[in-house]
């Protein structure tokens, strides 16, 4: 069975808004989590949409999908965990308490902000994680990447051609990964903040997806703006 993950439990601190968390932000005539739902509700290949979201903010999604879809079997909105990581980890959770993990049990995973996610993503990542068990989806490096260990000078600057820009979806076989996040310490967890440097650091191939420069991350009030503007709509946050 193929799931899609929706992670939306963090509180977007970055973004600056303390009482509401960055997903629930108006993007259009809908909040931002609404738009990505949606991108994953309307592909048949999902057996269930699994929402997570901060804890007060679970009635509220619920009550926000009901007006925007209408009543539906087929989304569960439960709660995050304190990383995202862990977050991940209570949907794969909820997919073995109610449906059972085996070796064909395929997650796409996604950010809440990034509302602009394509079908032709979405169908990639369920394509490549069926065939080898982790994909990331990515675009290649616009600017030159500068490494610097101390912050003050330059340590090396990598071959461009080689690096790229990680997005979402990432998308995994449950099973391998709950078992490869389970044999992590807890320091090792505390690092790897990324599910696909989980399989990258335990020598597992990770498969590429190309993304789309579009599929953008809202992660300041300045990405909100550009979000807006690509909808063709206004900010209506003000
Ligand atoms: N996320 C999550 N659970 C967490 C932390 C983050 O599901 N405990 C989700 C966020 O809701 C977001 C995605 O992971 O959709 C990408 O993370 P990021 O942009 O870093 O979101 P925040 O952690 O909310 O932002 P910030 O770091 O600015 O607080």
């Amino acid at each position: 069975m193929t799931f899609a993950v929706v992670l939306a439990g963090g509180i977007g601190s970055r973004m600056g808004n303390s009482e509401t968390p960055k997903q629930y932000l108006m993007l259009g005539k809908q909040p931002i989590i609404i738009h990505t739902i949606e991108k994953f509700f309307v592909c048949p290949e999902f057996e269930h949409v699994i929402v997570l979201t901060p804890k007060a903010w679970v009635a509220h999604t619920e009550n926000m999908i009901k007006k925007s879809l209408g009543k539906t079997d087929r989304i569960t909105v439960i709660e995050g965990g304190s990383t995202r990581n862990e977050t991940l980890m209570n949907a794969i959770r909820f997919i073995e308490k109610n449906y059972g993990l085996d070796d064909d049990t395929i997650i796409v995973t996604h950010d809440a902000v990034r509302p602009f996610v394509t079908h032709r993503i979405i169908e990639e990542n369920i394509e490549a994680a069926k065939k080898y068990g982790a994909t990331d989806t990515v675009v290649p490096a616009t600017d030159t990447i500068v490494e610097s260990k101390d912050g003050e000078v330059i340590s090396q600057i990598p071959n461009r051609a080689t690096l790229f820009q990680g997005q979402t979806p990432q998308s995994f076989n449950a099973k391998k990964l709950k078992e490869l996040y389970e044999s992590l310490t807890d320091e090792e967890k505390e690092i790897l903040t990324d599910a696909c440097k989980i399989f990258a650091m335990k020598g597992e191939k990770v498969y590429l997806v190309e993304g789309e420069v579009s599929n953008m991350k809202i992660t300041y009030p300045f990405d909100l703006k550009v979000a807006a503007t690509m909808l063709g709509g206004d900010l209506t946050n003000d």
